[in-house]
C-alpha cells in the first residue's frame, strides 16, 4: 500500500517522526513536503499535491500535517475523490475510516506529539471501513460532488472518466427509452459522442498563430500539430465517427471488425484498416457500449500490435465488468464513458444499458 505524506513548516517535526515509522513497515511512502520547518510553506501546496495522488490513485491512502490539521483537511476536501478526515486522537481516528472511509489522515503537528501521533496513524490504517449503512452515505457525498463537477474522476479507477454534463444525460436517456426511433437514436449518438470528445479533447496543446482579422493583427491559437485517430470498432461504433469529425474534422478514421467465435466466444478479427501513422496519433477507439470488454480489449490488443501507444476508450454506457477487463489487460488506456450502469445480464446486455447498440443505429432488430 502506497502513502503520500505532506505538511507545512509547522506540521514537518511530525511528518518527518510518522515517515520514519512508515518506513519500518511494509507500506511504501512518498513525501511530498514540507523540506523543513523553517521556510514557510503554504499548508494548500502539500495538501493538493497529496490530495491529487490519492484522488487519481497513484497513492491509495494520505496524510496531511499542518499546525492544527484544519487547513489541510479543508484544503483536500476540495478535491474531488477525497475524503479526509481530522484526528487528535485514537478514537476519531479510528472512526474516520470505519464509518467515513476516509483516505486522507489530517493531523495537527502543535496538538499531537510523535507518539500519539504514530498511535493516531495506526489506528486509522488498521481500521477497516464498514460499509453499509456508511457505505450509502459516502456515496451521497460522491453523488452530490459528481453533480457539482464538470466531469468526474472515479478514485476507484483513476483511468475511468465519466461525464455528468447535463446535456450528455439527457440525450442519454433520451437513448435508452426503447420507443425513440431509428432516426433520433441514431443523431443522439452522434451528437454525445461529440459533446463527450469535446471535453477528452480539453488538454489538447496549444500554439500561439498570428492572424489578421478584417481589423488588426493578433496572436491567436492553432492546435499544434497534435494528430487525432477515430477507430470504430465495427458496426456500433461506426454511430459515433461523424459526431467526432464535426468537431476534430482533419482526424483520421481506421476500421476494426472483430466477430465472437461462437465455439470460443472469444473475439476473432475480420477487418482492420488503421492509419499508417498510427504510432504517432492520439488514438481514440469508439464502442458506444463497453460490456464484457471482450472486443474492446482485442480492439486495443490490435491497435497495440500496430505501433498505436496513446489509447483511449471512448464509450456511450460501461458495464463495471467491461471497465474491469479493459483495465486489467490494459492499465494504461483512458476509458471515457457517458455513464456507469450497473451490470452484465446473462446473455450479456449491459443492464439498464439500451439494448443492442448496433441494431438500434441500423434498425436490423
Ligand atoms: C501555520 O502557522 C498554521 O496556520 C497552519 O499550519 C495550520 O494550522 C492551518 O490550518
Amino acid at each position: 500500500m502506497r502513502i503520500a505524506l505532506g505538511s507545512d513548516h509547522a506540521g514537518y517535526s511530525l511528518k518527518k517522526c510518522i515517515k520514519e515509522f512508515l518506513e519500518g513497515t511494509s507500506f511504501s511512502v512518498g513525501d511530498f513536503g514540507a523540506q523543513n520547518a523553517e521556510d514557510p510553506y503554504d499548508y494548500p501546496n502539500a495538501a493538493f499535491s497529496v490530495g491529487e495522488k490519492v484522488a487519481r490513485g497513484d497513492f491509495d491512502l494520505g496524510i496531511l500535517i499542518c499546525g492544527t490539521g484544519i487547513g489541510m483537511v479543508m484544503a483536500a476536501n476540495k478535491i474531488p475523490g477525497v475524503r479526509a478526515a481530522l484526528a487528535y486522537d485514537e478514537d476519531t481516528a479510528r472512526f474516520a475510516r470505519r464509518h467515513n472511509n476516509a483516505n486522507i489522515l489530517g493531523m495537527g503537528g502543535r496538538k499531537t506529539d510523535c507518539n500519539s501521533g504514530i498511535k493516531i496513524v495506526k489506528e486509522w490504517l488498521y481500521s477497516e471501513f464498514e460499509g453499509g449503512r456508511h457505505l450509502a452515505r459516502t456515496e451521497k457525498i460522491k453523488a452530490f460532488e459528481n453533480s457539482h463537477s464538470r466531469c468526474a474522476v472515479r478514485k476507484e479507477s483513476p483511468r475511468l472518466v465519466t461525464f455528468d454534463h447535463p446535456l450528455i444525460q439527457h440525450k442519454l436517456g433520451m437513448i435508452r427509452d426503447k420507443n425513440t426511433s431509428v432516426k433520433v437514436f441514431r443523431e443522439l449518438v452522434q451528437e454525445i459522442a461529440g459533446l463527450m470528445v469535446f471535453e477528452t479533447t480539453r488538454n489538447l496543446p496549444l500554439e500561439p498563430v498570428e492572424v489578421e482579422t478584417p481589423i488588426t493583427k493578433t496572436t491567436a491559437f492553432s492546435l499544434s500539430g497534435k494528430k487525432v485517430a477515430i477507430i470504430p470498432i465495427l458496426r456500433a461504433g461506426l454511430g459515433m465517427v461523424d459526431g467526432i469529425l464535426q468537431l476534430i474534422p482533419n482526424a483520421k478514421v481506421g476500421h476494426i471488425g472483430l466477430y465472437r467465435d461462437p465455439e470460443t466466444l472469444e473475439p476473432v478479427e475480420y477487418y482492420c484498416k488503421l492509419p499508417g501513422d498510427i504510432g504517432e496519433r492520439d488514438i481514440i477507439i469508439v464502442d458506444p457500449m463497453l460490456a464484457t470488454g471482450g472486443s474492446a480489449s482485442a480492439a486495443i490488443d490490435l491497435v497495440k500490435r500496430r505501433g498505436g501507444m496513446k489509447i483511449s476508450l471512448l464509450c456511450l454506457i460501461a458495464a463495471p465488468e467491461g471497465v474491469s477487463k479493459v483495465h486489467e489487460k490494459h492499465p494504461d488506456v483512458d476509458i471515457f464513458a457517458a455513464a456507469i450502469d450497473s451490470h452484465l445480464n446473462d446473455h450479456g446486455y449491459i443492464v439498464p444499458g439500451l439494448g443492442d447498440a448496433g441494431d438500434r443505429l441500423f434498425g436490423t432488430r
